[in-house]
């Protein structure tokens, strides 16, 4: 379990039984030492299993735009177990909410040391960039080398996207940002190129207040703009119709672009087209025309609150090359 730790001593504790039984990475006592001492004041995650603590992770701002993976220790009878990456992950979570754009992370350059040619390919395995390498950095012996990752790219947008249900904060979210979401939906395949979806962007405080005011149970109701997505019914080809497809893809691509402009949301779908018909209450609000089903709702601000990610199965149990088994 990757539990995020507030309390400074309770980090200065982890850090120090963790980097104390990796002496092979954090040899010089003075630095480790300074890292200790940093933990206190650094975002900070435990791996913990019962009453052990198997590994730490620190964050530290190193610009306006960048965080730092500052220092990482996992005990060497659990490497390989996928604890460093569970750490990574929430980090990186946390780092993407709080609308940084890079995470980098200094190692000794491979080649070097055998411990940090392990090191090196784990960062390459997050998905980390070789950024540049430092020779005097930190001294000849261990040369720098700097990785990075880069928290808005496609894969680095996706791997961060999760569904966000919290409080928004009450800022308005410019029209370009909402014209670049809605042009992200219409931008998306659809089959045979129907483009079966369209969508009604809502920023209006009386609109959406009456949207609101028809979800029940309530939800998203600190949202300062909505995408209301519309489907209709178009036959691609015979009798074949894409349009839950279309839709779908389209929604993706928003919620996409939503979190790579900084904002949160989460697909309400469910919600709104259950028996209760809430779907057809906002088609009404907005004055839909007969021949479109209001399908989604797509709530447009920046996060109030911290999220955490749901647990998804371990990409074996879902993912095969070549067959199945
Ligand atoms: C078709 C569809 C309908 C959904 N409807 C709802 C919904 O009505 N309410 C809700 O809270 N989440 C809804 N979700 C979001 C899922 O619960 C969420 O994607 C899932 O739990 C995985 O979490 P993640 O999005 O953080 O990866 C829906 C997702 C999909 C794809």
């Amino acid at each position: 379990m990757i539990r995020f730790i507030e309390n400074a001593e309770e980090k200065k504790k982890i850090s120090r039984q963790i980097l104390e039984a990796l002496t092979e990475w954090f040899e010089v006592e003075s630095s480790r030492e300074q890292y200790i001492e940093e933990s206190a004041g650094q975002p900070f995650w435990a791996a913990v299993e019962g009453d052990t603590y198997e590994g730490f992770l620190c964050l530290k701002e190193t610009g306006k735009s960048t965080m730092e993976l500052a220092v990482m220790g996992v005990r060497k009878e659990c490497h390989r177990k996928g604890v460093g990456r569970r750490l990574f992950a929430a980090a990186r979570d946390y780092a993407a909410l709080k609308g940084y754009e890079f995470i980098q992370v200094k190692t000794v350059r491979s080649g070097m040391y055998e411990d940090y040619d392990i090191t090196n390919e784990f960062y390459k395995s997050l998905g980390f960039k070789e950024l540049e390498v430092l020779p005097d950095y930190w001294d000849e012996a261990n040369p720098c080398q700097i990785y990075v990752m880069s928290l808005k790219s496609a894969v680095g947008t996706i791997a961060t996207r999760h569904s966000y249900r919290g409080a928004f904060m009450q800022e308005s979210v410019p029209e370009e940002d909402l014209i670049t979401i809605a042009r992200s939906g219409i931008d998306a395949p659809s089959g045979c190129n129907k483009q079966t979806t369209d969508v009604i962007i809502v920023n209006d405080a009386e609109v959406l207040s009456r949207i609101k005011a028809v979800l029940d149970p309530p939800v998203a109701q600190t949202a300062p703009a909505m995408i209301v997505v519309l489907t209709r019914r178009i036959n691609a080809y015979r009798d074949r119709c894409f349009a839950v497809q279309d839709y779908s893809a389209a929604i993706e691509n928003m919620l996409l672009a939503i979190v790579e402009l900084g904002y949160q949301s989460c697909w309400y779908e469910g919600h709104i087209t259950d028996e209760d018909r809430i779907c057809d209450k906002i088609a009404s609000i907005l004055n839909v025309p007969a021949e479109y089903d209001v399908v989604c709702l797509l709530p447009v601000g920046k996060a109030a609150d911290d999220f955490h990610a749901p647990s998804k199965k371990p990409l074996s149990e879902r993912v095969k090359f070549n067959r199945w088994g």
